[in-house]
């Protein structure tokens, strides 16, 4: 199925052209410059500039794939989660674009977005990536951090989130603090390996020996800001690497022992990871190494522009939505910026599960 997709969720004006899992165009036009002066993310400013940007956005999606509407099958938008001003216009226009083409509608959560872009493909079709169900997803995000088990395609169940920051949002906060831009991850990423990765400050690993499959990061944010407000203005200099390098690494030991948690509960030993913060590279390093050391098998998606926001993955996920005939009608899709994927309603999930598998 051919599929024209948008998303307009937070701070890229994305549109995209997809076959199936095959990318034929990918256009992301990023609002980073504009926010950076502001150091997050304005959603009235995001507004103004998705809806300056959109329509340039879609007619470069469609002219890149060379492809005519006729030979579009469906239209898909994310619907949620994201900012709810910004989320209107993406919608606005696929409802717009679904009438004058005359083609069906998919409603996409952002967030199965960014777990199918574990299985985008270029244009010819690679990576192959065939799908081996079930899968434990790690989404980390700047506005998520969730644990997820992907059982078969488009079922979901989260079995982990963080109750308050994201680890991308306290990476963001982190590099604010030492007086750096947004967005803060690729900052910390080079401070930290610029001190070789080094853990001096060995800072609180938040919620880390609990039973529990959810994520904390503020605290972990405050005593950052203590250990810097400690520091005379030379020191801060001095240690500003071993600073962003010890955050970085209680920040990503979290997500590892809670990845690890999720593997003892589950029993699912397929991991992928999605989001803005699973490009970075140490993050990586530490997941390929627990893989080798557990007998993981691990992936990340497999170009660069898939891990942050983009239209491609909403395509991906929207394509099998249309295969299964999961269309929405106009009128009934409205934005909804705190959509979440299904959260599990019975603990152990894992012990449903492998009963499952074993049968
Ligand atoms: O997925 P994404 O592009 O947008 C959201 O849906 O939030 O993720 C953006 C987040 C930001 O918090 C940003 O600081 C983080 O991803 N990020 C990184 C890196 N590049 C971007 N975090 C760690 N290391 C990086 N290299
Ligand atoms: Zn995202």
């Amino acid at each position: 199925m051919t599929i024209f997709a948008i998303d307009t969720s937070c701070d890229e004006t994305a549109a995209a052209v997809v076959e199936g899992r095959k990318v034929l165009s990918s256009v992301v036009y990023s609002q980073v410059l504009i926010h950076e002066k502001y150091g997050g993310v304005m959603p009235s400013v995001a507004k103004r500039a998705h809806a300056e940007r959109i329509d340039s956005v879609v007619s470069q999606a469609l002219a890149k794939a060379r492809l005519m509407p006729s030979a579009i099958d469906a239209i898909a938008v994310t619907q949620g989660p994201g900012l709810a001003i910004a989320l209107e216009v993406g919608i606005a226009k696929a409802c717009k674009l679904a009438a004058a083409w005359g083609k069906p509608l998919v409603a996409v959560n952002h967030m199965e977005g960014h777990i199918y872009s574990n299985f985008t493909q270029n244009s010819r079709g690679s990576p192959i990536r065939d799908f081996d169900f079930p899968y434990l997803v790690l989404l980390v995000s700047g506005g998520h951090t969730e644990l997820v088990i992907f059982r078969e395609h488009l079922d979901y169940e989260v079995i982990g989130r963080t109750v308050d920051d994201a680890a991308g949002e306290a990476l963001d906060k982190a590099s604010k603090m030492l007086g750096f831009s947004y967005p803060g991850g690729p900052v910390i990423e080079r401070l930290a390996e610029e001190a070789g990765n080094t853990d001096k400050y060995i800072f609180p690993r938040p919620l880390i020996n609990r039973d529990t499959l959810n994520f904390s990061f503020s605290g972990l944010k405050t005593a950052f800001l203590y250990k810097i407000k400690d520091l005379d203005e030379e020191s801060l200099v001095n240690e500003m690497r071993a600073l962003a390098s010890s955050f970085q690494e209680a920040v990503f030991a979290v997500l590892i022992a809670k990845t690890r948690l999720a593997v003892q509960k589950t029993g699912i030993t397929r991991i992928l990871l999605g989001g803005g913060v699973s490009v970075n590279r140490r993050l990586r390093y530490l997941f390929r190494r627990e893989a080798r050391l557990n007998g993981w098998w691990v992936q990340f998606p497999p170009f660069k522009y898939l891990n942050f926001d983009n239209a491609a993955m909403i395509g991906v996920a929207g394509a099998f939505k249309a295969e299964r005939g999961i269309f929405v009608k106009p009128e009934m899709l409205d934005r909804k910026p705190r959509l979440s994927l299904p959260a599990f309603v019975t603990m152990p999930a894992d012990m449903k599960f492998m009963k499952q598998r074993e049968s």
